[in-house]
């Protein structure tokens, strides 16, 4: 029998909720915070204040879009974390609230591994292809850099990580350094599309096995912008659009290279992308471009679940209920990565 699944995503900044019947989605609603753009970042204890305002008519909005009632959701899954734990609290908290009003099971779900599984969320009446296991996802987000080999809908391994910045932390620092507004990476998208990717040369970083290592371009792009300013105070303005595209560049080869290494290693050629960073054009052109000498198929997400969003949840909430894979009402968010 078909069941409603009612999804919640509180773990950073944007307030979602998700309805679906099964792993059909019926409806994805978020509701973003402003209030952190003047500060240049996320401030943690803004962003739990805004959940708690914005979650009720967040669900409220889902319910109706998908012409459910919420007597009729049959399971809620919540993000239990990785996260911002007063963010965390918030979803977690409603999540065991609405279970315990309508009498249905609770189901505890991995931020990452929704990321990865979103890849399996199906439209009404649109035909999608997902990847058939066992795949890789490069899972590119502001808060990590992973090579996950994807064996099951439950059972991911990492195969390698970032050992400091996340690939979002680098795009948005660099972005913070040339004086563009929070978050940087979609600013720089769109300005390295005018630039030149060969105008400057940045470090990459020489690191074991699939890992990643973000810090030390953020540094060496710092510097170099440091000594450019004695000589032009102007040297940013007026190379920005370069400066990007070279950035730009050099984060994607970093991400790519490794990649291309991993898939060669495991014998996998489905290779799918997830996380806030694979709405980057420069990636998904690159990771294209890769696939056709590869011979790989890869696997895009629609822009609209490659950010945070509940309907990754809710799909991975899906999973979850087929297993009866449930969760008591004692359960607590974690803030770090468990993966
Ligand atoms: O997955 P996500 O929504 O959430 C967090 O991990 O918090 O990812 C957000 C990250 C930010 O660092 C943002 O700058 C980056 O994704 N991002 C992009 C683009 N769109 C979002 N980075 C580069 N190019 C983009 N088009």
């Amino acid at each position: 029998m078909s069941a409603y699944i009612l999804g919640i995503e509180s773990s950073c900044d944007d307030t979602s909720a998700a309805v679906f019947k099964d792993d059909t989605i019926l409806s994805n609603k978020i509701a973003n915070q402003d209030v952190h753009m003047e500060y240049g970042g996320v401030v943690p204890e803004l962003a739990s204040r805004a959940h708690q305002q914005n979650i009720i008519p967040v669900v409220d909005k889902a319910l109706k879009d998908a012409g459910v009632t919420a007597s009729q959701i049959d399971a809620v899954a919540f993000t239990r974390g990785p996260g911002l734990m007063g963010s965390l609290l918030v979803g977690t908290s409603f999540a065991k609230g609405f279970a315990l009003a309508n009498d249905i099971p609770l189901i505890e779900v991995n931020h990452l591994h929704a990321h990865v599984l979103a890849h399996f969320i199906k439209e009404p009446d649109e035909a999608t292809e997902h990847p058939e296991f066992p795949f890789i996802c490069l899972l590119v987000s502001g808060g990590n850099s992973q090579i996950v080999l994807v064996k099951s809908y439950t059972e991911m391994e990492v195969v390698g990580q970032t050992i400091d910045d996340a690939a979002g932390e680098a795009f948005d620092k660099c972005a913070k350094v040339m004086g563009l507004p929070y978050p940087g990476g979609p600013l720089i998208d769109k300005l390295a599309k005018e630039g030149n990717p060969e105008a400057f040369i940045f470090s990459k970083p020489r690191i074991k096995n699939y890992d990643y290592s973000f810090s030390g371009l953020k540094t060496s792009f710092l510097y170099f912008l440091r000594d450019q300013l004695k000589v032009n105070p102007d040297f940013i303005e007026e190379n920005k659009k370069d400066l990007c595209a070279s950035l730009q560049k050099t984060i994607i080869d970093i991400l790519l290279n490794k990649l291309e290494l991993a898939a060669k290693d495991l014998k996998i050629n489905q290779i799918a992308l997830a996380g806030g960073v694979s709405a980057n054009s420069g990636l998904r052109n690159g990771l294209e471009m890769l696939a056709k000498r590869k011979k790989w198929k890869t696997f895009i997400p629609k822009f609209a679940y490659t950010t945070d969003n509940a309907a990754m949840i809710a799909v991975t909430g899906y999973f979850k209920y087929e297993e009866k894979q449930f969760v008591d009402h004692s359960v607590a968010p974690f803030s770090r990565v468990v993966f």
